[in-house]
Order: structure tokens, then sequence, then C-alpha cells
């Protein structure tokens, strides 16, 4: 295998807008040797995101943008994507959709992760969702990002089983644990085709 060290790492921008418990995980997991990545963008859409605490505590650069304004944004975001050399996107509860004009302009790899077993569930309010149809299982999916939202081919998922006594936010914390997981993997998976 490849050695890596920081300066032939994959750059990578984490795109956020809220905790950032992914986020933290994607930052341990690039400080391992054994990772393909360097997190050196976060880009967050919430100037309040928890998340943006953990570019402070390990001095990554980072930008707010508005992305109600969503043209502006996208071009602010593209023009420091290419600043910082980025040729990885993680979305890590990025809670806007980027639009189909972002995603071809954007030449390298953009990757989600989502709260269900796609292409179960879809868009928001997954845990609830799924414990209102009694579900016997859920789970987590990372996938490429497209211009469809959670359609982009999937990479790799994680399987959860649903207790009597899960609640929405029993679950989350569950398939949270199985997320950071999985991210990882995912990423090995991309660019070591493990
Ligand atoms: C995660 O469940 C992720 O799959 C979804 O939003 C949540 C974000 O959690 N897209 P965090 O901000 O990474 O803690």
């Amino acid at each position: 295998m490849v050695k890596l060290n920081g300066s032939n790492k994959i750059k990578t921008a984490v795109f956020i807008s809220g905790t950032g418990s992914n986020l933290k995980n994607l930052i341990q997991f690039s400080f391992l040797n054994k990772s393909p990545i360097k997190i050196s963008l976060i880009v967050s859409s919430n100037k309040r995101a928890k998340g943006l605490s953990f570019a402070d505590k390990y001095k990554i650069n980072r930008k707010i943008y508005d992305f109600n304004n969503k043209k502006k944004s996208e071009s602010l975001t593209l023009k420091q994507l290419k600043m910082n050399n980025i040729s990885l996107i993680c979305l890590a509860g990025f809670m806007k959709i980027l639009s189909p004009n972002f995603i071809k302009k954007f030449k390298g790899i953009i990757l989600n992760i989502h709260p269900s077993l796609l292409p179960k569930y879809k868009g928001l309010n997954t845990h609830t969702r799924v414990l209102q149809n009694k579900e016997k299982y859920s789970g987590c999916t990372v996938h490429y990002v497209n211009s469809k939202l959670d359609s982009g081919k999937i990479i790799l998922q994680a399987k959860v089983k649903i207790s009597k006594k899960d609640t929405s936010s029993s679950l989350k914390k569950k398939i949270l644990k199985q997320e950071h997981l999985l991210y990882r993997k995912a990423i090995k998976k991309v660019f070591f085709s493990l």
C-alpha cells in the first residue's frame, strides 16, 4: 500500500450544519497514518453549528455561508474548494441541497452519509418515520452525491436492529455510532478499493 503522509493525502472538505459528530469522527480518522484523507476545509451553512468548535480545536480553515442565497454561497464555496485544492467533499449532517450546477462544477468526489437504509427513508425525520412504520431494522448509508436527494450510488451500508424500547433519540444514537464506523470504511473503500 502507498505510504501516506500529510502532503500526499486527499485534500478534503467537510460540510456541516449542526452537531458535527461525523465531522469530529472524520477529523480523528484523518490523523491516522492509514487514512487517505486530510481535512483542509470545513464549510458550515449555520453560524451556530456546534461542529464549528472542532474547526477551532483542530485549527482547520472554516467558512460559514448562508446557503439561503444558494447562487452566491455556492460560488463562494467553489472558490474556496479551488483555493484549497479540495478533491473530496464529505457531507456530514449538511442540511442544504447542493444544486446540479455546483455538483457539475466541482470536479472531485462528493460523498454523503444518511441515517437510513437507502433507498428507504430519504429526506428528513428518518428515525421517526422508521419507528412509525414498525420497521425491524434501520441503519445508515454512505453514497455518492448526485443531483437527486439521497439517491446517488450506494457505497456501503450498516444495519441496526430496532428494539421495542427504541425511541427516535435512542435509535439516532445507535445509528450515529454505526455512521462513524461506516464513513471511515466507505472512504477507504473509495480510495483503496477495499
Ligand atoms: C447524521 O445522522 C447524518 O447521517 C445526518 O445528519 C446527522 C448529523 O449528525 N445526515 P452530526 O452533525 O454529524 O452529529
